[in-house]
């Protein structure tokens, strides 16, 4: 089932257009102005418990479906959204799959993993290994299948193909369609897909990403993938690209990102998770502290999902947990009145 007016290789898997919605409490807890601050929902996109990497789905499983494969193999960290979206995405299709996962059985729980059971999954455990290391075992399980006259489809780490990269430029139109005088859109870049899509359809300078820690070399990934959409591979890519969230590696939760969960689970009802959403939202609220972003101009958050993880990610369950309050009438009646609205 091709989708209409696209090309012929995208399949759809999610509920499209996603919302934009206003964040005026967020806008003026950090200092901008009710109207300056906007979050564009990826992570109601529909399948699987929803997220960005279904966009990505769309044009990596259309070639899959084209080339006639019946296993889907990728790969990701145990409590990889990418790879919970692929299982959905298969459940989906009628298709099997193969997840091939750093660490070993065990190292993490419940969250994302615990989706990729009840959608099916087949865990392939790979001890501890980088993209690089995931995507030459990925290719291993897809040679064993072939040898036995099953026709496998590798979707790369993350979902980040060129191909795969055309659902963001997708979103970025639509994007534009939305808010066509928006400033800047702040995203977590994590294997760099997401932010190379906008880049191509917004240009680099509306397009602010925030490294995550999952790949090495993000400014590197991510030109080449804008390159590739653009059908430009030389063009210069000056690329607007935090690097101050990361803290302790992929996995740790660091002060700044626990910070922004709270902020905007506080001020908008809005679920972050602690490695992608977390992390970008601390880095708009730097972003601001620091005068990149400034008041005035509209700013689009783009929330891509990852909210299993967080159930996945002890640290960040303890410290919300620890957050309860018991009720106590005195705080409530000391409180100044609050605006509705
Ligand atoms: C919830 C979430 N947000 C953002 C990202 C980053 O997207 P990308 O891998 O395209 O950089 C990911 C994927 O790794 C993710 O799972």
């Amino acid at each position: 089932m091709p989708r209409e007016g696209s090309a012929p290789r995208s399949v759809r898997l999610g509920t499209w257009p996603t919302a934009l919605e206003p964040m005026p409490r967020l806008a003026r807890a950090l200092g901008l102005g009710e109207d300056d601050l906007w979050i564009k929902r990826d992570d109601l996109t529909g399948l699987g418990g929803g997220g960005n990497k279904v966009r990505k789905l769309e044009w990596t499983c259309g070639a899959a479906l084209a080339d006639g494969a019946t296993v889907l193999v990728t790969t990701g960290a145990p409590q990889s959204n990418h790879a919970r979206l692929t299982a959905a995405a298969a459940a989906r299709l009628g298709l099997d799959v193969v997840l091939v996962l750093a660490g070993s059985p065990g190292s993490s729980r419940s969250g994302n993993l615990a989706l990729d059971g009840l959608f099916g999954a087949r865990v392939r455990w790979a001890g501890p290994a980088d993209d690089q290391a995931l995507g030459a075992i990925a290719d291993e399980v897809a040679e064993e299948l072939r040898q036995r006259g099953v026709v496998p489809a590798v979707i790369p780490f993350g979902g980040s193909s060129v191909l795969g990269a055309r659902g963001y430029a997708e979103c970025g139109r639509e994007l534009l369609d939305q808010k066509p005088d928006l400033a800047t859109v702040v995203v977590a870049v994590g294997s760099g897909g997401t932010m190379a899509g906008l880049v191509d359809a917004l240009g680099s300078a509306r397009v602010l990403g925030v490294h995550c820690g999952a790949i090495a070399d993000p400014a590197r990934k991510v030109s080449e993938l804008a390159s590739g959409l653009s059908g430009l591979p030389d063009a210069p890519q000056e690329l607007r690209l935090r690097l101050d969230q990361v803290g302790d590696g992929y996995g740790a939760l660091t002060e700044q990102t626990m910070a922004a969960l709270t902020l905007a689970a506080r001020t908008e009802g809005i679920v972050l998770d602690p490695i992608y959403t977390g992390r970008a939202m601390a880095g708009l609220i730097a972003a601001v502290k620091d005068g990149e972003i400034v008041p005035g101009q509209p700013t689009v958050f783009l929330h891509s999902g990852g909210m299993p993880g967080l159930f996945g990610h002890a640290a960040t369950l303890e410290t919300a947990e620890a957050a309860l309050t018991a009720f106590d009438v005195d705080a409530l009646a000391d409180r100044p009145a609050r605006t509705v609205g």
